[in-house]
C-alpha cells in the first residue's frame, strides 16, 4: 500500500467510528452504553404501576429475587401516596357509660321499730338477690323520735328472723329535713304516716314522697297496717305485704327510665 492510499484508508475508518457517521447498529450500542434516565442503572423510575427492569449478567442468567420498586416522590405522579404513612383503622368507640344508679328509697313508719325497719331489711335482701343492693342507699326512719338509738321491736326481729332477715344490726331514728333532700323516694306505710311526711316536706323537696304499696297495685291494699298493739298474725302480715311490695318496687326503681326526681314527680300525678 502506498502512503496516499494508506492515509486515504486511516480517515475512512476514523469516520465510520465518529457518532455523526454511526450506522443503526452502531447507535443501539451507544445507548446501551449510556446510563438510565433516573435512578441507578436497573432501577428505573416510571411513576405508579412502573417495574424493575431485573439485573443480570447480560446473558439472560436470573440475578435473585427482583430489587423492590424504587419510587422517587419527587417524579411520582402522586407524590402524597408515599410520603404519609399507612392509615390505621379508626379506635374503636369508647363502651356506653354505666346506667345511673337507682335512686336512693327511704322507708317511714311511727316509731320506726316495726314496720319500716321491717321494709329496709327485705327490701335490701330482694336487692341483694337482683343484684343491685350495692347501688342503692336504703334506710328507715320514724315521724317520732321515741325510740331512736333502739334496735327494731323484739316481735319484729322474731318474725322476720324466721324469713331470713335479720334485723338486728337496725337503730331506729327519727325522719330529719335533710332526708328529703337526701332520698329521692320516701315511702310512707300508711296514711297517716303520709300526712305527718308532708307536713315536714321542705317547700322545695325534688323526691318523690308516697305510699310504699302504691307501687304494688295488684296487692289491693295501700297500706301496711301497725301491728304495735297486736298479735302475730299482724307482724306476718307486714312481711306478707312488705315482700310482695318490695319487689314491686324495685322491679320500678331499677327501669332504665326511672331517673330518681323525675320519675317521682311523674309517679305523683
Ligand atoms: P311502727 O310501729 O311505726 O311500725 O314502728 C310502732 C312502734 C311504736 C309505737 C307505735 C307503732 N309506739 O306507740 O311507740
Amino acid at each position: 500500500m502506498s502512503g496516499s492510499e494508506m492515509r486515504s484508508t486511516l480517515a475512512g475508518s476514523a469516520a465510520r467510528a465518529s457518532p455523526a457517521n454511526a450506522t443503526r447498529h452502531d447507535a443501539k450500542a451507544i445507548s446501551a452504553s449510556a446510563p438510565a434516565r433516573f435512578g441507578r442503572r436497573g432501577q428505573v423510575d416510571e411513576g405508579i404501576g412502573s417495574r424493575s427492569v431485573a439485573t443480570g449478567d447480560g446473558n439472560g442468567a436470573a440475578a435473585g429475587p427482583a430489587p423492590r420498586p424504587h419510587y422517587n416522590a419527587a417524579s411520582c405522579r402522586f407524590p402524597r401516596l408515599y410520603a404519609t404513612a399507612p392509615r390505621r383503622p379508626p379506635p374503636p368507640p369508647p363502651p356506653p357509660p354505666p346506667p345511673p344508679p337507682p335512686p336512693p328509697p327511704l322507708f317511714v313508719c311511727l316509731g320506726n321499730i316495726c314496720r319500716s325497719p321491717t321494709a329496709e331489711a327485705v327490701f335490701r335482701a330482694t336487692a341483694q338477690r337482683a343484684g343491685v343492693a350495692g347501688r342503692f342507699t336504703i334506710d328507715s326512719a320514724g315521724t317520732i323520735d321515741w325510740h331512736a338509738g333502739n334496735p327494731p321491736d323484739w316481735r319484729s326481729i322474731s318474725h322476720a328472723a324466721k324469713r331470713g332477715y335479720d334485723l338486728t344490726p337496725l337503730r331506729a331514728r327519727p325522719v330529719i329535713p335533710a332526708d328529703f333532700g337526701r332520698f329521692d323516694w320516701i315511702l310512707a306505710m300508711d296514711r297517716s304516716i303520709l300526712h305527718a311526711l308532708e307536713a315536714m316536706r321542705p317547700a322545695h323537696c325534688p323526691g318523690h314522697v308516697g305510699l310504699f304499696l302504691e307501687f304494688a297495685p295488684h296487692l289491693r291494699r295501700i297500706e301496711v297496717p301497725d301491728p304495735y298493739d297486736g298479735g302475730a298474725d299482724g307482724f306476718e302480715t307486714v312481711l306478707d305485704l312488705i315482700e310482695a311490695g318490695s319487689e314491686s318496687l324495685l322491679a320500678h326503681l331499677v327501669r332504665p327510665e326511672s331517673g330518681a326526681r323525675d320519675a317521682g314527680a311523674r309517679a305523683s300525678q
